[in-house]
């Protein structure tokens, strides 16, 4: 790796950066090394303003139930809305929302901070009370923002669902979370097409076990035929028709939960990450501002969903908590065509833009197959720093983004971090990190990341390990919610005498530079398109359909585009199927998927065979069926193998 090239700062950008040069960077790491709860509590008094100031910072004596500012008190909606407009910011720009169809709206912080209140009114109005969960099922939207933001408000615990999850997930999650309420929209615009809402939230109650569920509140985005019923549903509009633009915030110790946000895991059970409200807000303003550089005059795009953690520290809350212009996009990259982004950079002047390598990766085919989308016909001059998430970005597509988008003038900040992290962990800072396509460089100044063996010793650089992060920090999760079991040896495991935050990801620091680079998740997690799927998940939905399926196993396997590709072996009730049986039952089971999880779990290949390879002793051997996804002869030992013929069967994906 330190071959590879590496770009230094812009000189204006590092000049008049945030954290301006490596000696700056170096400064705060050692601030933060002389003095862990001293550094973070500073930047606590800093970027968050506390109706009640913390006497404590790090209470660790429920570890690794660790607590900050534990005495603290705030309002998360507070600092991001009224901060702003008591600073004279009530005219500026918040939102510029940018509909499927190109219609623009803009937000003024003053409007935004009126509507998050009637929608408070109206969720109390409800009955919603502080400490309730309530569910957000929408699309991108202003309306989705301040949904979020009216539950900060009133101290209600949100959890936003991805809108393309299927029912199934909905209800599960609704019943995991004990929600009261879930808040929705008629149907979603993406790429010209109205897709359901509702109707899927219908479908989730209908399916039982939502007990805890008193009311469904329906925003009107598309005006489309829904069914009504009239005991639990009501208009959002009516709702907030002739609420008060005022609404007193509900002060919230430090540790309140803000919001459960579900990710996979390695079992086939979703988990509800449950992050605090002092410690996230902090990271996610403090990471928005110096991961970003952001200054007052930037207009900032995340194109994540608010479905997604990205959208929730790098939209809900980060950039509003720093009184930033943002977009707030509802399509998808590539309607009308593939050239949407760099158009909408264009028209929107965007100077920081934050998304993800696999829509870099599409968008480049796209423009390699079509020079009409090419960026090279959109002026993207207002751009100054590009970032990446989710997932790592290769190189090519890192000095393709580097080119084309940032003109060769805009750093790259290649952003590691995780759902359970709440915001950035390992990433460059634009004004100070010399960078390294590939790389996601060094961790963000107070983040403790190390890389060590099973037994929790630092391995040397140059030699690849387990991420782990050694001491607690303020936006990490609390808890997962209903299982503390589950959090303690998910993230604390006795491996590393509980000492350790375990990421899950495999890591090697570069000899020289001790650059990070990720290699991969080290669970039965993958990463497809930057969204995370539980092998064991898609194994269960596809065992699920009980008619067809007698086994499955799933794996991953490298993908051009999508990072990752999902791979399913099975075994089926009835003989093993060929040709165009095999490619009607593979559309079955992908449907199927599809019902059970959501679209982005379908699996891309699916193979058939008489049985799945096990040892003797009965193990599916995983190793193995990763080989053969990815179409390598097989050179792992097959001697224990019950029966190798199989493995001829498995060579072919449908
Ligand atoms: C997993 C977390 C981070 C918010 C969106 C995804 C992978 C994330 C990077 C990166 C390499 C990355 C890891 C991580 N990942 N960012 N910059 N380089 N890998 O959040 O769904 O919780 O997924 O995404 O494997 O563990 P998530």
């Amino acid at each position: 790796m330190s071959e590879l090239a590496t770009y230094l700062p812009p000189a204006s950008l590092a000049a008049s950066a945030h954290v301006s040069g490596m000696e700056a960077y170096q400064r705060l790491c050692a601030e933060a090394e002389a003095d862990y709860e001293g550094y973070w509590a500073r930047l606590a008094r800093e970027f968050v303003e506390w109706k009640t100031p913390f006497t404590q910072v790090l209470d660790s004596s429920q570890a690794p139930f660790f607590r900050w500012f534990a005495d603290g008190e705030l309002n998360v909606s507070y600092n991001c809305l009224d901060r702003q407009v008591a600073a004279g910011l009530g005219a500026k720009t918040a939102i510029i929302f940018e509909a499927d169809d190109g219609q623009v709206t803009t937000v003024s912080y003053e409007e935004l901070l009126a509507r998050t209140c009637r929608m408070a009114n109206a969720l109390k109005s409800l009955g919603v009370k502080k400490g309730d969960r309530v569910v957000i099922y929408m699309s991108m939207s202003v309306e989705g923002v301040v949904a979020m933001q009216a539950c900060a408000r009133i101290g209600a615990t949100h959890s936003v669902v991805f809108g393309g999850f299927s029912a199934q997930s909905l209800r599960d999650r609704i019943e995991d979370a004990g929600a009261v309420l879930v808040i929705t929209a008629d149907e979603q615009l993406r790429g010209g097409k109205q897709l359901p809402l509702k109707s899927i939230v219908d479908d989730a109650i209908a399916l039982g076990g939502c007990d805890s569920l008193r009311q469904v509140v329906v925003y009107r985005r598309t005006g489309g035929q829904i069914a009504w019923h009239a005991d639990r549903d009501r208009w959002l509009h009516e709702l907030t028709e002739g609420q008060p633009s005022t609404c007193e915030p509900e002060w919230v110790g430090a540790e309140h939960p803000l919001f459960l946000l579900y990710t996979s895991g390695s079992t086939g059970k979703p988990k509800g990450v449950q992050h605090a409200s002092g410690g996230y807000l902090l990271h996610a303003a403090l990471t928005t501002k110096w991961t970003f550089d952001l200054k007052p005059d930037d207009v900032f795009w995340c194109t994540a969903d608010i479905g997604w953690v990205t959208g929730h520290t790098y939209i809900a809350y980060g950039p509003l908590a720093l009184g930033a212009t943002e977009v707030v996009f509802e399509g998808v990259p590539t309607y009308p065509d593939a050239a949407r982004f760099w158009k909408m950079i264009e028209r929107h002047k965007v100077s920081v833009f934050y998304t993800a390598p696999t829509a870099i990766r599409s968008l480049i085919k796209a423009a390699e197959s079509n020079d009409a989308v090419h960026p090279r016909h959109s002026d993207l001059s207002s751009l100054r720093i590009l970032g990446s998430v989710g997932e790592p970005i290769n190189p090519a597509a890192w000095e393709w983004y580097h080119q084309h988008i940032g003109g060769g003038r805009c750093p790259i900040v290649d952003t590691f971090w995780q759902t359970e992290t709440g915001g950035h962990m390992i990433t460059p800072l634009p004004g100070a990190t010399p960078l390294v396509p590939g790389s996601c460089t060094l961790p963000f100044p107070g983040i403790q990341a190390a890389i060590v063996d099973e037994t929790g010793k630092d391995v040397p650089n140059g030699q690849g390990g387990i991420l782990v992060v050694k001491k607690p920090w303020p936006s990490m999760i609390r808890t997962i919610w209903g299982d503390p079991e589950r959090f303690k040896k998910s993230y604390y495991p006795a491996d590393f005498q509980g000492r350790y935050y375990l990421a899950g990801d495999g890591a090697i620091r570069d000899e020289k530079t001790g650059y990070f680079t990720i290699t991969g998740r080290i669970d039965d997690v993958l990463n497809v398109s930057g969204h995370r799927m539980g092998t064991m998940e898609i194994e269960s939905a596809l065992v699920g359909c009980t008619e067809l399926v007698a086994e499955a196993a799933v794996v991953g396997r490298p993908d051009d585009t999508t990072g990752e590709a999902i791979c399913a072996f099975v075994v089926l009730k009835r003989p093993r199927p060929s040709g165009d049986e095999a490619k009607a039952i593979a559309k079955q089971l992908r449907d199927w998927v599809g019902k059970e999880i959501g679209p982005i779990a379908k699996p891309k290949d699916i193979r058939f065979g008489d049985n799945l390879p096990k040892t003797r002793s009965g193990k599916i051997m995983r190793r193995l069926l990763r080989s053969v996804a990815k179409g390598e002869a097989v050179t792992q030992d097959t001697s224990t193998l019950e029966n190798p013929a199989i493995l001829e069967q498995l060579g072919q994906a449908y």
